[in-house]
Parts: C-alpha cells; structure tokens; sequence
C-alpha cells in the first residue's frame, strides 16, 4: 500500500544517480532494487532475516543491475573497510537495535568522499506528536520488528562523522495507523575524503 500512495517515488528518489559498488543494508523484501541506476556495478543488500533474504533474492532475479543478498548485521557488516562507493539506508535505522553502531559499520566500509543515501521515519518537530511518538516507542517495537517511531537519525548520522549534504523533510502517512511514523526524511551525507 506505502508502494503505491508515494513510497515507490521516494525510493527512486533515494537512488538517484548512484553508481558504482552499493551497499545497501537491511534490504527487506528488496523493495529498492528496481530503482538502482545503470550505472551501479553492484548492490550488496545485507539482510539478516531468513525469510526477507528468500524474497530478497527472489526480487534480485528482476534487478536492473547486479544484486548479491548476504547475510548479515547492521553491526558487523559483512565487507571490507572503504570499499563501497555508496550505502542505502531505508526504513532500517529506525529498526536497528543499535543506530551508532549502525552507522559507524557503514561509515567504515565507504570509501573517503563516499556517500550515504538515507530515507526513514524519524522523531517529530511537533511538540506533541515528539510525546506520542515516545509513548508509542514503549509498545510498538516489540510488535513492528524493533522498529522506533521517534529516533533522531539525522543527528544520528552527523555524529557518526557524516556530513549531511541534503536533507528533504516531509510527511507520509500512507495509512492512519501510520500517523506515528509520519515524519520522514529522505538525503544524502558523505563520509569526508581523509
Ligand atoms: C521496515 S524493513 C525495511 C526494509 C527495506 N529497507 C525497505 O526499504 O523496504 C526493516 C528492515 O531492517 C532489517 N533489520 C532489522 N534489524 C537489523 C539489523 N540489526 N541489521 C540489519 N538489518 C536489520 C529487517 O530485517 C528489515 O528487513
């Protein structure tokens, strides 16, 4: 349904003139995969749920480029430092159990100058949606597979050592039951060169 009322846009959005090697971690069913770019030679999408992984590859036979689903965690990425030109994070760090580490794993295996593609529901401005997106925070990750409503990944990213080059903030609300993940935020950050 998300697909359908504007998600699919936001992931072609997201992949927008990558190239080279990807990562791409939590890759879910691989929703993103038909949005890569031509000009990307590979995509490692990291996924550690068996099931996800099985549609994960299935959705990698379709893909326009090369997509390799493996194994693996968020904080233990399954790849050599500094060799990745780009990482896609989608609706995953708000599901990580640890962001930080999280994000220090994909800040290790980009290369200097490389780029992180980030799209995720993130901690409101509003006062009050902020307060319900907490009480909420107490629930919903046992039920929604670890995910949090109301993280700051934005500030997440930055103090990992990322510099934020754009950041687009907006709301999506594809159903009414999602009114506590409605503050997303889709961009681009960099791991600076040396
Ligand atoms: C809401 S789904 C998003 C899937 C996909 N990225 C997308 O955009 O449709 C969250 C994904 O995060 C993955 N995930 C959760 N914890 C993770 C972790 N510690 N390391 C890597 N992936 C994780 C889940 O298995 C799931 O595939």
């Amino acid at each position: 349904m998300a697909e359908a009322h504007g998600a699919a846009d936001h992931r072609r959005e997201l992949l927008a003139c990558l190239s080279g090697r990807v990562v791409e971690l939590g890759a879910g069913t691989g929703l993103n995969f038909a949005y890569y770019p031509a000009a990307v030679t590979e995509v490692v999408a990291v996924e550690p749920e068996n099931h996800l992984r099985g549609r994960a590859r299935e959705a990698a036979t379709h893909s326009p480029v090369p997509v390799r689903v493996v194994p693996g965690v968020a904080d233990a990425i399954p790849l050599e430092a500094g060799s990745c030109d780009a990482a896609v994070a989608s609706l995953v760090l708000c599901s990580v159990a640890d962001q930080d580490a999280a994000l220090a794993e994909l800040f290790r295996v980009l290369c200097p100058n490389g780029e992180l593609r980030f799209y995720e529901h993130v901690e409101a401005d509003d006062r009050r949606l902020a307060s319900l997106q907490r009480a909420v925070d107490l629930v919903w990750p046992s039920v929604a597979g670890g995910c949090h409503t109301g993280r700051d990944t934005v500030a997440a990213i930055r103090s990992a050592g990322f510099t934020v080059d754009t950041c687009r903030s907006f709301d999506f609300r594809p159903c009414a039951l999602a009114a506590p993940t409605a503050p997303h935020v889709l961009g681009t950050a960099r791991r600076p060169p040396r």
